[in-house]
């Protein structure tokens, strides 16, 4: 996606060899034009995999996301993050440990808003290692449900998510691919 491309190149900053500083239009402040601009990306990919439902992660996954089901005209579903490994009511639950923030929580999605027939497309801004894509999955696949694909606003194709999701077998489309960060470096995958 050219634009984000270049939105990427002139606002995000590399803070080390790991992480883009992306706040300007994704992770704090949000541009609502751009995210509808991805929506558009994703409907285009995924239109005919018979999505039911968009799913994502709280928080900077819900704005590409709804913009993405508005478009597809579907309901978008929020999997929230929770502390406490306390199970409340009817719901589906498990530990997600993030490395890039080294801790774990705990991601759940009421029983309320998922059934067996459903095909879920679940949207997230980054992809790192994968380990929340990988919960996000495991979540639909509790409930009897097929994850139809994963769209990503930034992968960071250097570190091992996109390589355990797609073998895992899911489809993983991404609006950019970055494969290498570094001073002053922002550089992509070639296509
Ligand atoms: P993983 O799921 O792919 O294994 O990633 P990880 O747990 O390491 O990521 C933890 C959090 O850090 C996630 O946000 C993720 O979006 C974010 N993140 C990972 N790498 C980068 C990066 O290079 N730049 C930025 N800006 N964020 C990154 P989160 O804690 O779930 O919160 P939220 O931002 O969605 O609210
Ligand atoms: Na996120
Ligand atoms: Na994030």
């Amino acid at each position: 996606m050219k634009i984000l491309h270049n939105r990427i190149l002139k606002e995000g900053q590399a803070l080390n060899e790991n992480v883009l500083k992306v706040d300007s239009f994704l992770n704090h402040q949000v541009d609502p034009e751009l995210m509808f601009q991805m929506g558009t990306y994703f409907k285009n990919y995924f239109k005919d995999k018979g999505i039911t439902k968009v799913f994502t992660i709280e928080s900077s996954g819900i704005a590409p996301a709804v913009m993405t089901a508005m478009q597809m005209n579907l309901p978008m579903v929020t999997l929230k993050k929770q502390s406490s490994k306390i199970l409340k009511g009817d719901v589906y639950q498990t530990t997600i440990h993030s490395f890039t923030k080294g801790v774990d929580y705990e991601l759940t999605l009421s029983k309320k808003y998922i059934n067996s027939e459903d095909k879920i497309l679940i949207i997230d801004d980054f992809l790192a290692n994968g380990e929340a894509a990988q919960g996000a999955a495991r979540l639909v696949e509790a409930a009897g449900a097929k994850v139809s694909g994963i769209g990503i606003v930034i992968e960071k194709s250097f570190q091992t998510g996109r390589e355990k999701l797609t073998e895992k077998g899911y489809d993983v489309y991404s609006l950019a691919r970055i494969a290498k960060l570094g001073k002053d470096l922002i550089e992509f995958v070639s296509e």
